[in-house]
């Protein structure tokens, strides 16, 4: 693992975002998997940036995102594929039909779920997989205690991710409970993980994921056996994983 240790929020979002720019100029039709949350949004905004600079063009860059509430549609604010849309989507040049994000409003689950996996079979391997971490060692909605080996699948999500998601909404009621998530499976066939991870709240549980036991009660601990991870952490967030290593 490769382990980039940055001053504060802003540098992890520059340093992250070098790190994709390169990926695109060295692949230009490279498979991005991708991530939403408050963690990347810094990271799209550097993206945007160099975009628009002229460094790097999306043109053919391809995307899949790694989850999506149920019974949020594309167009609702709070909708991960509307997140895609104005954090990113929106600011480049990327074709709408090369970016990829599972239905949360399909009307067979169950048929969505297989439809994203043969879609990543047939258009992957991902090449470069960003990820986010949850306070509960989540990636993706991967909670803990779920199996290393499934590929899209629903989850209810646990009461800690509800707790963490409920301030984007206008109450907690308003909060989905499951969601659709790319499996560990999936994140593991990545040729490139590329985890980014961020503040003090996350110093414990960054620590459990790569100085711990890999466990499913641990999510993101299995990434310690995937052979290309780059995290990207800053000072806060590394404090306790540094004494560790
Ligand atoms: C989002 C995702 C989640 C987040 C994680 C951290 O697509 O897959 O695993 O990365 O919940 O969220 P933030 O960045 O909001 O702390």
């Amino acid at each position: 693992m490769r382990i980039y240790k940055t001053e504060n929020y802003d540098a992890m979002s520059e340093k992250a975002a070098a790190l994709i720019a390169a990926q695109i100029v060295s692949k230009p039709d490279s498979l991005l998997g991708l991530a939403t949350g408050s963690t990347p949004i810094g990271t799209y905004q550097k993206l945007v940036q160099g975009h628009r600079a002229g460094f790097f063009s999306f043109a053919d860059v391809r995307t899949v995102n790694l989850d999506e509430y149920v019974g949020l549609s594309p167009t609702d604010e709070q909708s991960y594929r509307h997140f895609m849309q104005s954090h990113l989507f929106d600011h480049v040049d990327i074709a709408n039909e090369n970016t990829h994000i599972p239905s949360g409003t399909a009307s067979d689950i169950q048929e969505e779920c297989r439809r994203y996996d043969a879609l990543i079979d047939a258009i992957g391997p991902i090449d470069l997989q960003l990820l986010g971490l949850g306070h509960n060692g989540h990636i993706g909605f991967n909670e803990p205690g779920s199996s290393f080996t499934l590929r899209t699948h629903a989850v209810e999500l646990s009461k800690s991710t509800v707790n963490a998601n409920a301030r984007l909404f206008s109450s907690r009621e308003e909060m989905p409970r499951y969601a659709l998530t790319m499996g560990i499976g999936a994140i593991m066939r990545a040729r490139r993980v590329l985890i980014e991870v961020s503040g003090e709240d996350k110093a414990s549980i960054l620590a459990s994921a790569f100085a711990g036991p890999v466990t499913p009660e641990v999510p993101a601990s299995i990434l310690q056996l995937h052979p290309d991870v780059v995290l990207v952490a800053d000072s806060a967030a590394m404090r306790e994983l540094e004494g560790r290593l």
